[in-house]
């Protein structure tokens, strides 16, 4: 495996993803009882935007440094923004925190998280990071493997009930990405349905991701939802033009909460031609 996250942290995807992890944890602290997140595909953490892979390809200047200091945001997105203002006290730009490092701060005493990652270097950085965080334990191993381990959560005496699940994937093998992607929420839904399931995908022609959609939609869940941020239009195969999550058993009227975001996201970070999407693949009444 290739892929190296510290080449693309910060940049529009990981904004888009980001605001909305943080959104669906908002929801799910609106009740005090713990939940459990499951991280399957972590990276390391937390990326130094000044470094060497971050420079070469300049994505976070079209994504978190555009952001930082724009003004009148809306709430979902100011809350993202004090989240990685929290890690550059001093009020430069240093550092980009990842998913697991963006939950955790966002989580409370009681809640849980496992962060897996495959790659040897990014799960030791990981594993460093959290060394003095009882809340958190990093995984070495395949985060797909690790849904069918640790689901239904439990920790000791503690069930969890509520949770989320974020499927971030490299895409390295698109053709094989996206049927483990489906095999594993099929068996995620059968081992705890009441968890909710963020898949993180990219457009580069969005016709292709059709069949995704469409097998998406039929999975044994409430309800599934798309939201994405085209930042060009998706003319190009070769270029990482947008993208989108999938949110199979969202919080109650996320869609409503979200409204705003894509909007805003599109306005600050999108070229000509930019779009965006939110659209429900499956309702049920
Ligand atoms: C897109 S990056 C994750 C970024 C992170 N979720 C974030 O938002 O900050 C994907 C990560 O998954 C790791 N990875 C690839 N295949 C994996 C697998 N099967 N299980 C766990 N991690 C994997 C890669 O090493 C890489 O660090």
């Amino acid at each position: 495996m290739n892929y190296r996250h510290a080449f693309h942290a910060g940049n529009h995807a990981d904004v888009l993803k980001h605001v909305l992890l943080l959104a669906l944890l908002e929801a799910l602290k609106r009740k005090d009882a713990p939940f459990f997140v499951l991280d399957t595909h972590a990276g390391r953490g937390r990326y130094l935007l000044g470094a060497s892979e971050s420079r070469k390809t300049a994505e976070a200047d079209g994504g978190i440094v555009r952001l930082f200091d724009a003004a009148r945001l809306p709430t979902p997105v100011e809350d993202y923004l004090r989240a990685v203002q929290a890690d550059n006290p001093v009020g430069a730009l240093v550092a980009y925190p990842g998913s697991p490092l963006l939950a955790a701060q966002a989580m409370r005493a009681q809640d849980r998280l496992a962060a897996c990652e495959l790659q040897t270097e990014e799960a030791a950085e990981l594993k460093a990071l959290f060394a003095h965080d009882p809340r958190v334990a990093v995984h070495a191993r395949d985060g797909y493997a690790a849904m069918r381990a640790l689901l239904p959560p439990r920790i000791g005496e503690t069930r969890f009930a509520r949770g989320l699940v974020l499927i971030d994937p490299p895409y390295e093998a698109q053709d094989a990405e996206y049927p483990q992607i489906l095999g594993a929420l099929r068996e995620g839904l059968q081992r705890w349905p009441n968890a909710t399931y963020a898949v993180w995908y990219p457009i580069k022609q969005r016709r292709s991701l059709q069949p995704f959609f469409r097998k998406a939609a039929a999975l044994p869940a409430k309800a599934a939802l798309v939201a994405e941020l085209q930042i060009r239009p998706d003319e190009s195969p070769l270029r990482l033009n947008g993208s989108g999550m999938l949110m199979i058993n969202p919080p109650w009227q996320f869609d409503t909460a979200i409204a705003p975001v894509l909007p805003a996201l599109q306005a600050t970070l999108g070229e000509e031609g930019a779009s965006t999407r939110l659209e429900w693949l499956r309702r049920e009444p």
